[in-house]
C-alpha cells in the first residue's frame, strides 16, 4: 500500500508556509511515502523560482505539477527541460514547448499533468486523447493525473472517462476546494479540485480589495498575494500496490494559523 498527500496550487509564501507545517505534521499522523503539490502560483502566485522550488523539495515535496501559471515567470521556464528539476508542466501543450508532462517516481510511479481546454485554452491538445496515451505508454503503473482544469464538467467527464485506468485523477486551478472526493466503481480516486493552499480571506490568493477593485472598474490590477491566516487543501490517497488502484481518498480542508507577514512573495 502507498499513501500519498496530493496538495492543491500553493500559493506564494502564506501558501509555502502552510504547506510546510502540514507536509511535516501530516508526515506523522499519516505515515506519507509521496508528497506531489501542484505548484504554479508557488512564487508571488506567478510560477516559479528555482530558489522557491528548492524551499520546498527540503519541506518534502517529492514532485510538482504546475499549470497554465508555470510560464508567468520567463526565468524559469528554461528550467523545465532540466530532468534533474522535479517539476512536470501539462503534458499537452504543443511538442515544442519546454519541460515534460509526465515523471516516472519511484519503482512504479507515473505522475502526470494535463490541461482543460474548456474556458480556459482550447488550442491544447485534447486531454482525453493525451491521457489514453499517457495510459498506452505507462501500462503496469500506478498512475496519478493532475487534470489542471476551469470547468468542472470536463474534470468530472476525464474522471469517469479514465476510471479503472489509473489510480486518481485529482483536479486544480480553481483554487477552491470541492466536497466531492470519491473512489470510483473502477477504482479511480477523484476530485474535481483540490482546492488551494494560500491566503484564506482573499480571492484565489489574491488580496481582495485589489481583485474587488477590478470589478468595479473593470481596469487592470496588479496582483500582490494576500495575507494573514492560510487554508491548507489537499487529499491523502492511499493505492493498492498490487491492483495500482485507489482504496481510499481523505479530503483535507484545514485553517493553518500561520502568519507569513507583510509584502509576502
Ligand atoms: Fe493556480
Ligand atoms: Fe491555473
Amino acid at each position: 500500500m502507498l499513501k500519498i498527500l496530493f496538495i492543491g496550487d500553493i500559493v506564494g509564501k502564506p501558501g509555502r508556509a502552510a504547506a510546510k507545517k502540514m507536509i511535516s505534521e501530516l508526515r506523522e499522523s499519516e505515515g506519507l511515502d509521496f508528497v506531489f503539490a501542484n505548484g504554479e502560483n508557488l512564487a508571488a502566485g506567478h510560477g516559479m523560482t528555482y530558489e522557491k522550488y528548492q524551499e520546498m523539495v527540503e519541506a518534502g515535496i517529492d514532485y510538482f505539477t504546475s499549470g497554465n501559471h508555470i510560464w508567468n515567470n520567463k526565468d524559469f521556464i528554461h528550467s523545465l527541460d532540466d530532468k534533474s528539476v522535479k517539476v512536470l508542466r501539462p503534458a499537452n501543450y504543443p511538442e515544442n514547448v519546454p519541460g515534460r508532462g509526465v515523471a516516472l517516481i519511484g519503482d512504479d510511479i507515473a505522475l502526470a499533468n494535463l490541461q482543460g481546454r474548456v474556458f480556459m485554452y482550447d488550442d491544447v491538445e485534447d486531454p482525453f486523447k493525451t491521457a489514453d496515451k499517457i495510459i498506452k505508454e505507462n501500462e503496469g503503473k500506478i498512475i496519478i493525473i493532475d487534470f489542471h482544469a476551469e470547468a468542472t464538467s470536463e474534470k468530472v467527464a476525464l474522471g469517469f472517462y479514465l476510471d479503472g485506468k489509473v489510480a486518481a485523477l485529482l483536479g486544480t486551478h480553481t483554487h477552491i476546494q470541492t466536497s466531492d472526493e470519491r473512489i470510483l466503481g473502477g477504482g479511480t480516486a477523484y476530485i474535481t479540485d483540490l482546492g488551494m493552499t494560500g491566503p484564506r480571506d482573499s480571492v484565489l490568493g489574491v488580496k481582495k480589495e485589489i481583485i474587488i477593485e477590478g470589478f468595479l472598474t473593470q481596469l487592470p490590477q496588479s496582483h500582490k498575494v494576500a495575507v494573514g491566516e492560510q487554508i491548507f487543501g489537499g487529499v491523502v490517497i492511499e493505492i493498492d500496490t498490487k491492483t495500482k488502484r485507489a482504496l481510499k481518498i481523505k479530503r483535507i480542508n484545514k485553517v493553518v494559523p500561520v502568519e507569513a507577514g507583510k509584502g509576502a512573495l
